[in-house]
């Protein structure tokens, strides 16, 4: 299996129309006129699946005008060969699953950070169902860290892709194929977290119950990983401390598109404030918004209170209020804008984490101290509304402008309460360093009092 692997091209996994044989098709039609509808037939001759595109090969199509007005249609088509990788590729998984399996599609994932194909497949042991795997782009150091990370978390039961055809080992130093490839969380994976709430959207109390879930599972992943912090190290893993100057500069300054430099006051504002967290620390998932939460489906339903946790690239050490925060923020903005409305609180929130904390550890959440707990959950608030104001990757000015004005108002809220606590210089510095950045941003001017 290895020796195939090593055959395939992330690029040879293409999306096209693929058959086992050419079909040649003749069939008589009436009563049409137009390109249009000639374009239609071909398509239903074609299986109907998409508009033929330049991957398609549809040959000679003759078309006779009749004197009775009868148009005739004689076409051959020639469905395009399965292209090698996928062949291997279906060797791939027929080995891991140790039964015969038969591709049925790929789908290009529009990219966010990584290239990603999903792929759909049959298994003669179960044939009236549809898998999936989802096929990356490969690359040497980022995957044997990522694929090595997905290992150790499904091995502690948490639910998470599981890595199909490599097993990690501990004296591997880099990935060595062009392709990995992960398999659901169960056999059914179903749709990001995201597309499950918009469903729910007439149903804003469920959608807060599946954010109490989530919650939940939060605590269960921080307790679990925290406990297996060794296994990571045994893998060669570095679970180093979050890295806010990175994030900083990959998130705000990027999204702003200013020199990396400017942001250094910023930086060691924010690097200040967290010196005033408890040193209360778990292995932490860092980029836990709603896209890398997938919904797990039971037969044709979706399970909302059961969910996946994927995209484990950014896992490192941090306060719990971390993952908290940086989940609460995405779930809120996203549940405002498909309700309306939507007034649950971070405090229930985080009710429903220290619960599941309580019950699987023998330290109670009860028992750390409350201000110092206040103090977590406004800091990492503040540093996840700072990283949240401006994306890179958005581009419509109208959303870039609500995003950022959204984070700001929170930011300055949290700002205010970090002051009552006694902490007005860590604030003031984050103002002043922020006020740099965003100078020129008029629309921020009266949330920035400047
Ligand atoms: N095991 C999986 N289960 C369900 N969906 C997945 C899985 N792996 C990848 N995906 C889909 O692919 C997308 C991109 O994968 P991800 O690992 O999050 O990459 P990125 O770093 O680009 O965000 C996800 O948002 C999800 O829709
Ligand atoms: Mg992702």
């Amino acid at each position: 299996m290895e020796y195939l692997l090593d055959k395939i091209r992330f690029e040879g996994i293409e999306s096209g129309d693929y058959g086992q044989k050419p079909i040649i098709c003749t069939r008589q039609f009436s009563s049409f006129n137009s390109m249009d509808s000639i374009r239609g037939i071909k398509n239903k001759l074609l299986g109907a699946r998409h508009t033929p595109d330049k991957t398609s090969r549809a040959h000679e199509i003759k078309i006779t005008k009749g004197p009775e007005n009868i148009f005739y249609s004689k076409q051959i088509l020639e469905r395009k060969s399965k292209p090698i990788d996928i062949e291997r590729l279906e060797e791939v998984l027929s080995s891991s699953y140790n039964v015969n399996v038969a591709i049925a599609s790929v789908n290009d994932i529009p990219i966010t950070r990584k290239e990603v194909k999903e792929v759909y497949f049959i298994r003669d042991d179960d044939p009236e169902k549809l898998y999936k795997v989802w096929v990356f782009k490969a690359d040497p150091v980022a995957t044997l860290k990522e694929l090595t990370v997905y290992h150790i978390i499904y091995e502690q039961g948490i639910p998470t892709g599981k890595p199909v055809g490599y097993k990690p080992s501990k004296s591997d130093t880099t990935y060595p194929y062009d392709i990995a490839i992960l398999g659901g969380i169960v056999e059914n994976a179903g749709d990001p977290y995201s597309g499950v709430i918009k469903n729910m959207r007439m149903l804003p109390d469920k959608i807060f119950q599946t954010a109490k879930d989530i919650a939940q599972i939060i605590a269960d992943y921080h307790i679990k990983l925290t406990h297996a912090k060794d296994e990571f190290e045994r893998y060669g893993i570095d679970l180093h401390e979050a890295d806010i100057g990175r994030e900083i500069r990959e998130r705000l300054i990027a999204g702003l598109g200013i020199e990396a430099r400017l942001g250094d006051r910023l930086i060691d504002a924010c690097t200040g404030l967290q010196s005033i967290q408890s040193r209360l620390n778990v292995v932490s998932h860092e980029d836990i918004n709603e896209k890398n939460i997938v919904s797990v489906k039971s037969g044709d339903a979706i399970l909302y209170r059961k969910f996946g946790v994927i995209d484990w690239e950014s896992i490192a050490i941090n306060n719990p209020f971390s993952d908290l925060c940086d989940f609460w923020i995405h779930h809120k903005r996203q549940a405002l804008n498909i309700c309306g409305e939507y007034d649950f609180s971070f405090e229930e929130f985080v009710e429903s984490y220290a619960e599941r904390f309580q019950k699987k550890t023998n330290r109670q959440w009860t028992d750390f101290d409350k201000d110092r707990l206040r103090t977590d959950s406004l800091v990492q608030s503040v540093i996840w509304n700072i990283y949240e104001m401006y994306d890179p990757v958005r581009d419509d000015p109208e959303d870039i402008k609500d995003k950022a004005i959204t984070h700001c108002q929170a930011l300055w809220d949290d700002l205010r309460q970090i002051e009552n606590l006694g902490n007005k210089a860590h604030a003031g510095r984050i103002k002043k360093g922020l006020k740099i950045l965003l100078k020129d941003k008029a629309y921020l001017h009266p949330v920035l009092n400047l």
